[in-house]
């Protein structure tokens, strides 16, 4: 029996760009960026980043809107079949469950950190915040209440981690509410959630900002820390560390390398404009990360603790900016509840509207190549998910890991495959015209040669310098669970080309009965 059924479709072009801005606005956005800046260089850190953006974000998004398009237009959203279509060689198909793969391992982190945001939210509504006046006090004890609450989430170092039953409930909720948002569709689920959560979400920020901005202490204000995140130390551009993180920033904000915007992609109609939308999304993106992003985190703690406590802050762990010290200086302001409330539901729906992003790809793998009805997969891609947490929830150090293998390394290798194969195996002059079919925009001629030439050479050379300065670094590791970890993660990749190929020899069956 085989199913022709219409794929789903976008049902309006502000839909498909509010979700695909929902897609790469997520918690990179409001504390991955200002970290990222701080520590490379502030101001000069711009130089690089808006480089990438414009030498590797923008083609890169525009190549993936247009093979996501292409597969959709044949009824294909995930790329083990897409890059076969674009390249008939059975190696295309391995080469495309990097796409099924790399979002599926970012998931099953990003989830668990997702529901962090709602569980602080939640402790924020209810007002079960502890506030130990700042003033003059030890840091210690105002910033300890919330280090002991991210420990309940992500331990203290130990090898297995116990997550507090609070932790673990919320993190419950939170696989249901995507769970219900998705099992609804794209147009009726993603898209018409978009549509609330992105003005929201913008909204939150605006009034975070503005409330950020007339915050002063006897330690700072808001505009030294502005004036911290902004100052450019030029010096800092001769160190090709600055500029790995600066693409690494571009590649994670904007959602690329993940497959996860090819899919979105093939929910567009066959010949509806990519390229201004491609753009337009892309820019709410960049507004949503340097304007709001830059003016929140960073600014509030140099308001709260000066610039070289704030930086000591952002450099001492990933998490520990915005899941310890904001909730500390919430806690101390009027009305401080509510605001820490209004932070932690700004990034929950940040982290919502991207965690149903990178679900897609495996749902729509299932939808598109088995003929499961949209439930299904839905419930299927989420046991997956939801059983394979129990690695990250548990075991210390494995949500770095998995981080570094498909969310650091495996992005940029994945990227520059799609460019090969779509500018060089399927064809320029064919690329660059399904790029721009449509078009309500015509992209100008200078990109067909940075997609062709520019950008592949420069993420080579950047594929070669991180693997060589990282690779051996990470590789050290010989703790056990991080041991788990991978052959976990090569489990998984197994599996899945298991299924892709599972989905051709049924393919073919059907053909011939
Ligand atoms: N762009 C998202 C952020 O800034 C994170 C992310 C990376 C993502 N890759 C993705 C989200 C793929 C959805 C799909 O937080």
């Amino acid at each position: 029996m085989v199913h022709h059924r219409e794929r789903e479709r976008w049902a309006t072009r502000i839909g498909l760009i509010l979700a695909m801005a929902g897609n790469a606005v997520g918690l990179g956005n409001f504390l991955r960026f200002p970290v990222q800046a701080a520590e490379n260089g502030g101001g000069a850190f711009m130089i690089p980043y808006i480089i990438a953006f414009l030498i590797i974000g923008i083609p890169l998004m525009w190549i993936e809107w247009a093979i996501g398009r292409y597969g959709g237009a044949h009824g294909h959203g995930t790329t083990p079949a897409i890059f076969h279509l674009l390249w008939k060689n059975p190696i295309s198909k391995v080469i495309g469950v990097f796409g099924l793969w790399i979002p599926l391992v970012v998931i099953i982190y990003y989830i668990y950190i997702e529901s962090w945001t709602l569980g602080f939210a939640i402790k924020f509504l209810l007002g079960l915040v502890p506030s130990i006046p700042a003033d003059g006090a030890d840091p210690n004890t105002y910033l300890k209440p919330f280090e002991n609450f991210l420990v309940s989430y992500i331990g203290s170092g130990e090898e297995f981690i116990k997550p507090s039953g609070y932790a673990y409930l919320i993190f419950l909720i939170t696989v249901v509410i995507n769970i219900l948002i998705l099992s609804r569709g794209v147009s009726r689920g993603i898209e018409a959630f978009a549509k609330v959560a992105m003005p929201t979400l913008f909204i939150l920020a605006v009034v975070l900002v503005v409330r950020v901005f007339t915050l002063e202490t006897e330690n700072g204000s808001a505009l030294q820390g502005l004036n911290f995140l902004w100052k450019p130390d030029l010096s800092k551009l001769t160190d090709p560390g600055v500029w790995i993180a600066a693409s690494g920033q571009i590649f994670f904000t904007l959602s690329l390398g993940f497959g996860a915007i090819i899919t979105y992609a093939s929910y567009i109609k066959k010949n509806q404009d990519i390229t201004l939308s491609g753009l337009t999304a892309s820019s709410l993106n960049e507004t949503a990360e340097v304007v709001l992003g830059g003016s929140l985190a960073i600014p509030a703690a140099v308001a709260f603790f000066g610039v070289a406590n704030a930086v000591a802050i952002a450099q001492s762990g990933a998490f520990n900016l915005g899941f310890i010290s904001l909730p500390a200086i919430f806690a101390n302001m009027p009305a401080g509840t509510f605001l820490g409330f209004l932070w932690f539901f700004l990034l929950f729906f940040a982290g919502l509207t991207s965690s149903l992003a990178l679900m897609q790809p495996l749902i729509a793998f299932f939808e598109d190549e088995f003929g499961l009805s949209r439930k299904t997969s839905v419930y299927i891609t989420a046991g997956i998910v939801f059983f394979s947490a129990h690695l990250v929830i548990f075991l210390n150090k494995s949500l770095d890991e998995m981080d570094f293998w498909a969310g650091t390394i495996g992005v940029v290798f994945f990227g520059l495959l799609e460019m090969v194969i779509f500018l060089w195996i399927f064809g320029g002059e064919k690329a660059w015209r399904e790029i721009n079919r449509g078009g309500i925009i015509q992209v100008p001629r200078f990109y067909y040669y940075v997609m062709r030439y520019i950008t592949p050479i420069f993420l080579t050379v950047l594929l070669v310098v991180w693997a060589k300065e990282y690779i051996p670094k990470v590789m050290s590791e010989t703790l056990w669970t991080v041991w788990v970890t991978r052959f976990y993660l090569i489990g998984l990749f197994l599996f899945l080309t298991l299924l892709v190929f599972i989905a051709d020899r049924k393919k073919l069956k059907e053909a011939s009965g």
